[in-house]
């Protein structure tokens, strides 16, 4: 069957996130086997406005599913809440003859690329973040990698704090979301996470808790602390006055957005890449392709946007239960 667009445009925008290269090349790839032509736009709606717009063959794409970052770079664009700005992106599109889009990035990237939909290109999004804070999905490109950066990061730490008998605190990334802090919480077989969906603020009850440990034995006491919450250095040194322990803090920053995707992100965003060509080739536009259930599926945009996502009760409870060794 005929593809129904001719030209699929594809930007990364927001944070990057490692697997942004695996979905681009697939989307190129799947949209080039569809008998699409392809055109790569840079940074983002600011390069979508400023039309750092190119052709793209299969031979772009070339050597970058093992490459962490995104090849089309990535940007923040805060005039494109402006309809004027929207407008214009989507006039720049049909001038370069795209008439299939595909925007890689999070719930406000999203945002954008509904308001380009409504201006007649055909949009697809594919959700792009380190956070897994994408309400209609179970995965996010990109959040594998992070994790598993920052576990391999919290148990260097854990090497040090035990053989000094300290407490560490280990900030993590995720300003509104807390999911990294909660993974690495169980995977580290952290003492204490503090998620910015939960913290109450209690620092009292923190110190209580470091003191007790300590008495049953515990060699260290890691704490894993969201960005969300922040002031990790302030933190460690209000507890070690209050613990008597030594106290450090550790704030792993972007190494969480870099590096070798891992193969279940190489995966994924492969497979949600070649889905975001072929839906477009299909002629369905302001659709976000998510992962539920075990299964590759896509949602309106709007009703994408409209869902809620809150942290696993279960796993909450048993991060805090499965730390405490007594
Ligand atoms: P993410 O896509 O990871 O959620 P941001 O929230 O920073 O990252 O959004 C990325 C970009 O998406 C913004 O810089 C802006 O260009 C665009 N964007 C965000 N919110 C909106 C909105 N309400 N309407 C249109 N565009 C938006
Ligand atoms: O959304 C991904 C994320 O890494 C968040 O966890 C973090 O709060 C934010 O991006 C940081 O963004 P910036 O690139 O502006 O430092």
């Amino acid at each position: 069957m005929a593809s129904k667009v001719k030209t699929v445009g594809v930007l990364t925008s927001g944070g990057d996130a490692p697997g942004m290269n695996a979905a681009i090349r697939a989307v190129v790839r799947e949209a080039l086997s569809n008998g699409c032509s392809v055109k790569g736009i840079k940074r983002g709606y600011s390069g979508l406005l400023d039309e750092e717009i190119f052709d793209m063959d299969a031979h772009s794409v070339s050597d970058i599913i093992s490459r962490g970052g995104t090849i089309l770079q990535t940007a923040r664009c805060p005039e494109f809440v402006q309809s004027e700005y929207q407008e214009k992106a989507a006039k720049i599109c049909k001038a370069h003859g795209i008439d299939g889009l595909v925007v890689i990035g999070g719930d406000g990237s999203f945002k954008g690329a509904q308001k380009i939909a409504e201006h007649g290109i055909n949009v697809i999004g594919l959700p792009g973040t380190i956070d897994l804070d994408i309400a209609c999905t179970e995965y996010t490109i990109g959040f594998d990698t992070a994790v598993n950066t920052a576990m391999d990061a919290i148990d260097k730490v854990r090497d040090t704090s035990t053989s000094h008998e300290r407490c560490s605190i280990v900030e993590v990334m995720g300003r509104g979301a807390g999911y990294i802090a909660l993974w690495c919480g169980i995977a580290n077989g952290a003492e204490d996470v503090l998620l910015p969906e939960r913290y109450n603020f209690d620092e009292q009850e923190l110190v209580n808790h470091i003191i007790s440990a300590r008495k049953h034995g515990k060699k260290h006491h890691i704490i894993i602390n969201a960005e969300g919450i922040g002031h990790s250095t302030s933190m460690a040194k209000r507890i070690e006055a209050a613990t008597g322990i030594e106290t450090r803090a550790t704030i792993l920053g972007h190494m969480q957005r870099g590096g070798s995707p891992t193969c279940k992100d190489r995966v994924y965003a492969s497979t949600m890449g070649a889905m975001a060509s072929d839906l477009l080739a299909e002629g369905k536009t302001n659709r976000v392709v998510g992962y539920d259930h075990g299964e590759f599926i896509d949602f309106d945009i709007d009703e994408a946007l409209s869902m809620s996502k809150s942290l696993d009760e279960y796993q909450v409870k048993i991060c805090r239960s499965l730390g405490n060794a007594y």
